[in-house]
């Protein structure tokens, strides 16, 4: 049977991965990439989310490198990254609905204006202010419609909200409308009243929601931010929430993380800020969608979420 080598969150980490392999995949050996006898040769694919500098060198032998993130932005710009190598990026049916969890719950917290419950909560202020924005008079449109693009779109479509996706190139999906390319924007971005982006990080994309983008959205439309920090360019953001052009941000990724104290997102008071945690699952969760990769791997398949260099994700 082949070895997977755990790096994934440091050494501290691997007794909590040793024990969820152990529980979903008993037939796996795992090893901590950290053991002092560890040798990366004696290895067959490894788990990873952001390995100490120049590691990645050393793992040009593998079958696989597996990713715990949805993203893998981080790791195949990096100079030591092994681009001969298959990379997995996380999936599975727990990634997908804690991110469709977050985002519902970030659409409603805009809705509903929760930002001022909670100042007047801190204010002891008992003040009622109906609003009557509901899910089922509220366009929203996704960005990106890869794995966890539509299964977003999906759960926020079952729950009653009007939903539409944009992506790059034209794809068969019966169930939301789908908007593509730099024409598809153009009738896409005026057409809804919350904008989620979900893409990948990559070239193209990279401080694509900036201030000429903001401005092509519907005056006060609310934005959610579970794709990348490096997609917006945060003082054209700030600027669009200063004169109103968005009525509301829930970001869950930014620039630089951890957010640096001296930010002034921290303080926009029509900002609300996650510490990039939208959708984590749990080991065990993780530790069967690897196993399953590894397997399907084993068998000669080609895994779901495999990154092709070609598309940039
Ligand atoms: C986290 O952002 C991930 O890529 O899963």
């Amino acid at each position: 049977m082949r070895t997977l080598a755990v790096s994934a969150d440091g050494p501290d980490a691997w007794t909590s991965w040793r024990d969820a392999f152990a529980r979903v995949a008993p037939d796996l050996p795992t090893v901590s990439w950290f053991d002092p006898a560890f040798d990366p040769k004696n290895a067959d694919y490894t788990l990873v989310w952001e390995p100490p500098p120049g590691e990645m060198a050393r793992m040009g032998h593998m079958r696989a490198i597996l990713c715990t993130g949805a993203g893998v932005n981080h790791l195949v710009n990096r100079s030591d990254f092994p681009a001969n190598v298959a990379l997995v990026r996380m999936g599975g049916d727990q990634t997908a609905v804690l991110m469709a969890d977050y985002v519902m719950w970030a659409a409603i917290g805009l809705l509903r204006d929760a930002k001022s419950w909670t100042r007047q909560q801190t204010q002891h202020v008992w003040h009622r202010k109906p609003v009557f924005r509901n899910s089922a008079d509220t366009r929203i449109g996704i960005l990106g419609f890869g794995n966890l693009g539509a299964a977003v779109a999906r759960h926020l479509a079952a729950a009653g909200f009007n939903v539409s996706a944009w992506c790059r190139s034209p794809r068969e999906e019966k169930q939301i409308p789908l908007f593509f390319g730099e024409d598809g924007l153009s009738d896409f971005l005026p057409s809804i009243d919350i904008l989620v982006n979900l893409l990948p990080s990559t070239l193209q994309t990279r401080h694509i929601i900036d201030a000429a983008f903001l401005s092509r959205l519907s005056k006060g439309a609310g934005f959610i931010n579970v794709g990348r920090g490096d997609h917006v360019v945060e003082k054209d953001l700030l600027a669009a929430l200063d004169k109103e052009q968005l009525s509301g941000a829930v970001l869950d990724v930014v620039a630089t993380e951890p957010l640096p104290a001296t930010s002034p997102l921290w303080d926009q008071p029509r900002i609300t800020l996650t510490p990039h945690m939208a959708s984590e699952a749990s080991r065990d969760a993780q530790a069967a969608y690897v196993a399953q990769a590894i397997n399907e791997l084993e068998n000669g398949r080609t895994p779901p979420l495999l990154y092709r260099p070609e598309r940039g994700y």
